[in-house]
This record gives structure tokens, C-alpha cells and sequence, in this order.
């Protein structure tokens, strides 16, 4: 077994409980939650099967140091010992990403670039060369966060995010990001076997990532990570872990899938997700009103939506009113139906008239309900 290290994994806020879940599933070591994620232990096979298999992360960090950090010289000294050629080429490229908060050092650009000196004053001392900065698809990301004059250093071993699986060929007008649709689809109880519908479909993240869960399918298998370009990478870790994903993987379940969305367009998008996904099920969409919505009788299903939050709208009275038909439409046709229904904010919530608890998430800065609930 390799060296174990303290690793973070990221997730959209309100999302910790359920990224909690998911790594105690992984059989992770030393969960402990926090706000915006979840720090673990592992070495490379963890690094390796937390990337393959995370549904609800974003990244996975790796911290090389933390420091006490009051002042420019201690940063610059602290990051000038961290042994980075372990990890880094003298001519691979690099890119530091600084988060500053109640700090003496209040620049985040600063912050970067100092890590960045330190760095490659190191390589230069002991190769006589240095790498170059890169953009995002640098070969190492270097994460700095400065809190209360505290500094920790993490390497990221994600890459792009998580959020890129690689089926997603349609975007859609307002597309979920996909490591907050698969915590929807965790925390609304979902059987993983019964019909799902999603009646505000969009580009159908909800209903690919939902199928995806039932067929067992590890969300990064398409995809490589940040880490298998670090010098230091097990290749064997990586192998090992792809081959245990891809004989985990099921046919999925027969599902029942109907999804509906008032614009074709939309429809289309959704059914060129599903397709791309390679999700085997009997796929019913159509375009449809959604404040019209006609739960079929008996199903016994999940309606797992995300109605239209009106950000951009000018007319929100407009946008509650179509919360309120829908409401009416669930209240009087969907008992037996389990719920999950993201909405943008309480009174779009209020609006829908039904019971049911509610769990606080956000899509980046912009927090969002889910009601989520079973008809009697
Ligand atoms: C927030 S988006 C859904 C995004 C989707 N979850 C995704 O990841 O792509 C809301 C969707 O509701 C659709 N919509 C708006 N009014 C509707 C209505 N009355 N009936 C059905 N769909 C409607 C919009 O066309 C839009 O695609």
C-alpha cells in the first residue's frame, strides 16, 4: 500500500451529507465532514477510486503542507520546501489557485504568485530549469487556501472537474451540473428500480445521472484525472481501480423513464443525453405542459424535477403560478409518487402546496430548495 495522505473532497454546499455517505460506502478512512466537503485518508488506490466513483464532489484534493503563514516571507519559505518535484516535470506546466480569507496577505493573486516563485526558485536551484504557468489543463494544479493567517497547500488530483463525466453532448438552457443532480437523485430516496419522471426535463441531467446510480455505473470511468500526470502516479492504482468499475457496472435496471419539457428543442436534448449516457431504458418523451401534468395512475414512481427558478425572469409571479398548477396537479394525481422537486427559493416551495421536508442546496452562489417527499 502506498503512502496515506489527508485528502479533501469538494462538493456544492448543503451536498456534505451526502458526500459524507458516499465515501463511508467507498469504505473510505477517517471521514470527517466540513462546510463545502469532506476530508478523508488514503493513498493512490483511494485517490484513484474517490475519482472514479464520487457522484456529489467536485474534486479531490491532496494537502502536501499546511503552515502558519503571517507574512510573505513565511509563504514564500513554506512553499520553497515542499518537495514539488516529486510530482512535477522541470518542463511540465502548472497553475496556482489561491483562496484568501481573514488573512494578513489579503491578494489572492499575490498569494499565487509568490507560490509560484517559490516553486520555481526551487527547480531552478536544483535542475537549473523551471516549468512553465499553464492554463486549466496544466499537468500540476496547485490549490493555496489562506484562512486566519493559515495556510494550506493541496495539490488537485481531479483534473477538470467532476462534474465532467463525458456523456453530456446537449446542454440545454439551464443544465444542473451533474455532481448536484446525482445529490438530488441520493437524497430523494429513490428505489432505483421504479419509473422516473421528470416533467421539466431540460437537457435530462436528472434522469441520466438517476440511471447511471441504478446501473451501478462509477460516474469518471469515461475520463482521466489530474493525478495520472503527476510523476508520482500509480499506474497500477489507476488500472486496478478502472477494472474493478467497469465489472461493477450492470446492465441498468428496465427502467421506466418519462421525461417532458415544454420546448422540443429540450426533448431533443434530453434524448441525445440519454443515448450518449448508453442508458438502456424505455424511454418515453414528450413536449408537454408541465402545469398540466398527468401522473400515471399506479406507477408508484419518483418525480425527480427541477422546475424553472426564474432568475432571469421578469415576471416572478408568473413563475409561482406555474409552481402552484403543478402543485395542484401532484396534490390531486400523484399519491404513491415519491418527490424531489428543485425549486429556486422557499416561496416557489410555499407555492407548490405540498408536504414535505426541505433540504437546503445552491448551484453555485445561487441557493435552491429541494421539497422532497412521498405521497400518501
Ligand atoms: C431549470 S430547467 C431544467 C434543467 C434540467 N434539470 C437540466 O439539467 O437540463 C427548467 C425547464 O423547464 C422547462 N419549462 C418551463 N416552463 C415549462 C412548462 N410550463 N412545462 C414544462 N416545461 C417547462 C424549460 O423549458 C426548462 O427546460
Amino acid at each position: 500500500m502506498g503512502a496515506r495522505h489527508e485528502l479533501f473532497a469538494t462538493c456544492p454546499r448543503g451536498l456534505e451529507a451526502v458526500l459524507h455517505q458516499e465515501l463511508k460506502e467507498l469504505r473510505m478512512g477517517r471521514i470527517e465532514r466540513q462546510v463545502g466537503g469532506c476530508q478523508f485518508q488514503g493513498g493512490p488506490a483511494e485517490v484513484a477510486r474517490a475519482n472514479l466513483w464520487l457522484r456529489t464532489a467536485n474534486r479531490v484534493l491532496l494537502r502536501v503542507d499546511r503552515f502558519p503563514c503571517p507574512s510573505d516571507a513565511a509563504l514564500y519559505e513554506a512553499a520553497r520546501e515542499v518537495p514539488w518535484e516529486r510530482w512535477l516535470r522541470p518542463e511540465g506546466t502548472l497553475r496556482v489557485q489561491a483562496r484568501v480569507q481573514d488573512s494578513a496577505l489579503t491578494h489572492g493573486r499575490f498569494v499565487e504568485q509568490r507560490v509560484k516563485d517559490a516553486l520555481c526558485d526551487r527547480f531552478v536551484e536544483r535542475t537549473g530549469t523551471r516549468p512553465s504557468v499553464g492554463d486549466e489543463d496544466s499537468d500540476l494544479r496547485i490549490h493555496v487556501h489562506l484562512f486566519r493567517d493559515r495556510a494550506t497547500l493541496a495539490l488537485d488530483t481531479t483534473g477538470p472537474p467532476l462534474y465532467k463525466r463525458g456523456w453530456r453532448v446537449a446542454q440545454g438552457r439551464a443544465p444542473l451540473p451533474e455532481t448536484l443532480a446525482a445529490g438530488v437523485v441520493l437524497l430523494s430516496g429513490w428505489d432505483r428500480r421504479s419509473p422516473l419522471v421528470d416533467p421539466f426535463c431540460g437537457s435530462g441531467t436528472l434522469l441520466v445521472e438517476a440511471a447511471l446510480l441504478a446501473a451501478g455505473a462509477a460516474p469518471g470511468l469515461g475520463r482521466s484525472f489530474g493525478e495520472e500526470r503527476w510523476l508520482s502516479s500509480d499506474a497500477r492504482a489507476w488500472e486496478r481501480a478502472r477494472s474493478e468499475a467497469q465489472a461493477a457496472r450492470r446492465a441498468t435496471p428496465k427502467l421506466q423513464v418519462l421525461g417532458s419539457d415544454l420546448e422540443a428543442e429540450r426533448v431533443e436534448d434530453t434524448r441525445a443525453n440519454l443515448a450518449s449516457a448508453g442508458i438502456e431504458a424505455a424511454v418515453q418523451l414528450e413536449v408537454a405542459d408541465g402545469r398540466r401534468f398527468e401522473p400515471r395512475p399506479g406507477w408508484n414512481g419518483q418525480v425527480l424535477t427541477n422546475l424553472p427558478w426564474g432568475v432571469r425572469v421578469s415576471d416572478p409571479a408568473r413563475v409561482l403560478a406555474l409552481y402552484e398548477a403543478f402543485g395542484q396537479r401532484l396534490r390531486e394525481g400523484a399519491s404513491g409518487y415519491g418527490l424531489a422537486l428543485l425549486a429556486g427559493e422557499p416561496r416557489q416551495v410555499d407555492a407548490l402546496g405540498l408536504p414535505g421536508e426541505r433540504v437546503e442546496l445552491a448551484n453555485g452562489n445561487q441557493p435552491c430548495v429541494l421539497l422532497r417527499s412521498r405521497l400518501a
